[in-house]
């Protein structure tokens, strides 16, 4: 029986999933720079986690959710998205009690929402991300939205931030309030879904794609116009922090975040190119005051976070200027050309992994030198190994450096210990990168 995926789910494999590791260990490595610790939390939790509010606009929680019933008849959904859960599981534990703050957690994984399947959307998709949390500061902010830009940066990919800046209480409900004005006069004109959000949240249509709705979105109140004085000075001091910092942003006074948490500094990563343009954001995040407290944490903390969509990071870094392929850096590929050679290349190829931890890769099918050959240039192996049945014979393997193709016979006694100097004189020459750095001392 030939069963299909699940309709917008992928299967990762090949080069795609050699970058894909790639990127996820970049990422960890500028996340560490920046201090923060890994965190790994459930796929699955309490439906209540993400649908808090009856109010509730988001497309995310109101359509978009894997919800069901599980046998105690409890209802439970995927994860459609990581900061709810990271901020359960940092109340849930009381983590904030463990350690200094701010509490700076790094996280990757699934995520599920059942959206229409397109370039760059998907129903199950991969995140990594952060979230912190501390006391309101600016610094925390800006050093936040600074690390998801260098994540991208390192890895090569142009990056244009976009950010603004959502009001707060007093301003937020008299922002809300000339929305609802403006809107309402016109809302036979709206999509079905805009008429839903003006009630429940009118902030949340203008982020509507719909054409009609746009066009009313145009001429909507400005939420500039709308911000207190001291939001206009944190806003100002965020936008020297990050001047200062050479990144490349601009204001963009539209941009509302599609998740109804955020409030303070929200900001998008865009990428600057056609693939750029074709996958749309490639991650976002933002401030969220009162998240923390909502989910039973302490009122005086806030959170701050981004995540980053993994399959639109990956489709950007395959198509960016300076991408090179990933490779695997097979030190040795075994090549038996004789039965009797195959259990000795098998037993060599594990001595050689588990004793002294270099890669080896064994074939273990008989293999003329040609075919072997050509398999181990396939796997960008460095050298093969060749054993025959005169090299049984005589004690003797032949080494090919298949860069140079150069090709020397070894003693089998030495071979370890010839092999061991290989690899070394390898990695000093690739300076380390890429190459597993399993080797024991
Ligand atoms: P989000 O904007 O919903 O934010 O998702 C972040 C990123 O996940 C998007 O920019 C996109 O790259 C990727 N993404 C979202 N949906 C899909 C999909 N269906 N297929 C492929 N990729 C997708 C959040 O999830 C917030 N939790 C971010 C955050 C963290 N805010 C504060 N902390």
């Amino acid at each position: 029986m030939k069963v299909n995926p699940v309709k917008g789910v992928h299967d990762i494999f090949d080069k795609d999933a050699l970058d894909l590791k790639r990127i996820e260990t970049i990422a960890a490595m500028v996340a560490n720079n920046y201090g923060y610790s890994p965190i790994v939390i459930p796929t699955i939790e309490q439906t209540a986690l993400f649908a808090r509010d009856i109010k509730d606009s988001s497309d995310m929680v109101t359509k978009e959710m894997y919800t069901f019933l599980d046998k105690g008849n409890r209802s439970l959904s995927l994860r459609p998205e990581f900061t709810a859960g990271i901020i359960r599981a940092i109340v849930h534990n009381k983590l904030y009690a463990l350690d200094d703050l701010p509490l700076r957690l790094f996280y990757e994984g699934s995520c599920f929402r059942y959206e229409r399947p397109q370039a760059g959307r998907y129903r199950e998709f991969h995140q990594l991300g952060v979230e912190l949390v501390d006391e309101p500061s600016i610094y925390n902010d800006v050093e936040v939205l600074l690390l998801g830009y260098r994540i991208i940066t390192a890895l090569e990919i142009p990056c244009l931030v976009k950010i603004n800046y959502l009001p707060k209480k007093e301003s937020r409900e008299n922002y809300l309030n000339a929305l609802r004005d403006y809107f309402a006069p016109q809302a036979d004109k709206l999509c079905e879904d805009c008429q839903r959000r003006l009630s429940t949240n009118p902030l949340r249509i203008l982020d509507c794609k719909v054409s009609d709705c746009q066009k009313i979105i145009a001429n909507a109140p400005k939420i500039n116009d709308y911000l207190s004085l001291e939001e206009i000075s944190e806003f100002n001091k965020i936008q020297s922090l990050i001047k200062e910092s050479e990144v490349d942003f601009t204001c963009d006074s539209t941009l509302v975040r599609g998740l109804d948490y955020y409030s303070g500094l929200v900001f998008e990563y865009h990428i600057d190119s056609s693939s750029g343009d074709l996958v749309g954001a490639v991650g976002g995040g933002g401030r969220y005051d009162k998240l923390i407290e909502e989910l039973g944490g302490p009122a005086n903390l806030v959170g701050i976070g981004f995540s980053l969509g993994l399959e639109r990071l990956l489709y950007v870094y395959q198509n960016s200027d300076n991408y090179e392929e990933s490779d695997k850096h097979i030190a040795f590929y075994f090549i038996s050309m004789d039965e009797k050679a195959l259990p000795i290349a098998f037993y060599t190829a594990e001595l050689i992994r588990s004793e002294i931890g270099l890669p080896c890769y064994f074939e273990p099918r008989v293999k003329s030198a040609k075919s072997g050959l050509r398999a181990a240039n396939k796997k960008h192996a460095l050298y093969a190994v060749i054993i025959g049945e005169e090299e049984v014979g005589k004690g003797i393997v032949s080494i090919k450096n298949l860069k140079s193709g150069e090709q020397t016979g070894v003693d089998m006694s030495n071979l370890i210990s010839v092999l061991t100097n290989i690899f070394d004189e390898e990695n000093e020459d690739l300076d380390g990168e890429d190459v597993p750095q399993t080797k024991k001392s």
